[in-house]
């Protein structure tokens, strides 16, 4: 039918890859065989050529062929490679010496990772991570947050706004730009839901700072809002400090200073105890032994209000701390440049 004797095939067969001493000679075998131009595939090209009554027949005896030449040199393989492939180890066997091929598969960016620890603390204690845009209006970064009119940071050496005919569309919440702090993801929360609200930000902020060691014109910052009937100052105190235990080490002190921010009262911020001298006062300290890592404050009535969340009922507390400042000092970073400048040197570190 096919011009050939099964027997007689399977019988070459075996005699050739029983023959093959190493794995070379099988893998030249196989290929003979079972390659893309080998004998069951030109085998497999005739089958067209047959009648329609001995096709099915040619299919499965080739079928049949092709898995007891697949099982011999399956089992001839096995033979040569435990045997230690007589005579041609060198040639074809895995040399285990070798330097491999690397694995490294990528890892977060530091300021991812530490966004990522931040959120899990706070998540740990109930809060939800939410997200809000970077292009925002006028209301939601300032004038909802009672920034007034007058306020230097509205100004455009401290805010990026967009260009005009960007904001052809958008006559409602003023003009557009890019967010100054996270504060505004405060109101759009405030907005779509009621208290209770226990909710923290992370995200991208913008301002046009010269770029130095220590300031960026894009940096990271987490917000953190809570409001619902009787929170209160102390609230604010523990979970600020279950979060420098948490982050830091149980041994960190905290201490609030007294501060102003429009859309908290009272306000302050916070500093730990230096993380590198323990409070003795070293470099990264500036010999004051604190270090300030965030801003804080109660939520301001009017803020409450604006949202029409009635202040008499309700209170809350709200913060915001730069990611790229604690980034910096849990790793010893003395550059914010380098988080910015996909050195793959400093990003495999992490
Ligand atoms: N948005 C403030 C800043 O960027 C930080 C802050 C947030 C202060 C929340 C008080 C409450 O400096």
């Amino acid at each position: 039918m096919l011009g050939i004797d099964p027997q007689d095939f399977k019988e070459q067969a075996r005699k050739e890859i029983g023959e093959a001493a190493t794995r070379k000679e099988l893998f030249a075998l196989k290929d003979k065989y079972l390659g893309r131009k080998g004998v069951f595939a030109s085998l497999t090209g005739s089958i067209p050529g047959l009648s329609k009554e001995e096709r099915p027949r040619a299919g499965s005896m080739i079928n049949e062929l092709k898995a007891e030449v697949s099982r011999l040199i399956g089992s001839r393989e096995a033979e040569i490679g435990s045997s230690g492939a007589a005579g041609s180890v060198c040639v074809d066997a895995v040399d285990i010496s070798m330097p491999s091929v690397s694995q490294y598969q990528g890892n977060p960016h530091p300021i991812t990772k530490t966004m990522d620890d931040i959120c899990a603390v706070f998540e740990r204690m109930g809060f939800a991570v939410v997200f809000g845009p970077e292009i925002e209006t006028e209301y939601h970064n300032f004038t909802a947050l009672n920034i007034p009119l007058e306020h230097p940071s509205r100004d455009v050496f401290d805010t990026f706004y967009l260009e005009q005919k960007e904001q052809a569309n958008r006559p409602k919440g003023g003009k557009l730009l890019l967010r100054s702090h996270t504060s505004p993801v405060q109101i759009r929360v405030m907005e779509s839901r009621k208290p209770p609200i226990a909710v923290v930000v992370p995200g991208r902020v913008f301002r046009p700072d010269a770029v130095d060691a220590s300031h960026s014109f894009m940096f990271h910052q987490i917000e953190g809002l809570m409001v619902d009937e009787g929170i209160n100052f102390s609230h604010l105190k523990a979970v600020l400090e279950s979060f420098v235990h948490s982050l830091f080490s149980e041994k960190t002190r905290m201490r609030f200073r007294p501060h102003f921010f429009p859309f908290t009262e009272p306000s302050a911020e916070v500093d730990i105890s230096c993380i590198m001298c323990g409070g003795r006062g070293c470099s990264v300290c500036g010999r004051k032994g604190w270090l300030e890592i965030l801003g804080s404050g109660m939520v301001h009535p009017d803020v409450l209000e604006n949202m029409g969340i009635d202040s008499r009922r309700y209170t809350g507390f709200a913060f915001g701390l730069g990611i790229e400042r604690i980034a910096m000092l849990k790793y010893g970073i003395n550059d914010i440049r380098l988080f910015f400048e996909n050195d793959l040197r400093f990003l495999r570190q992490f």
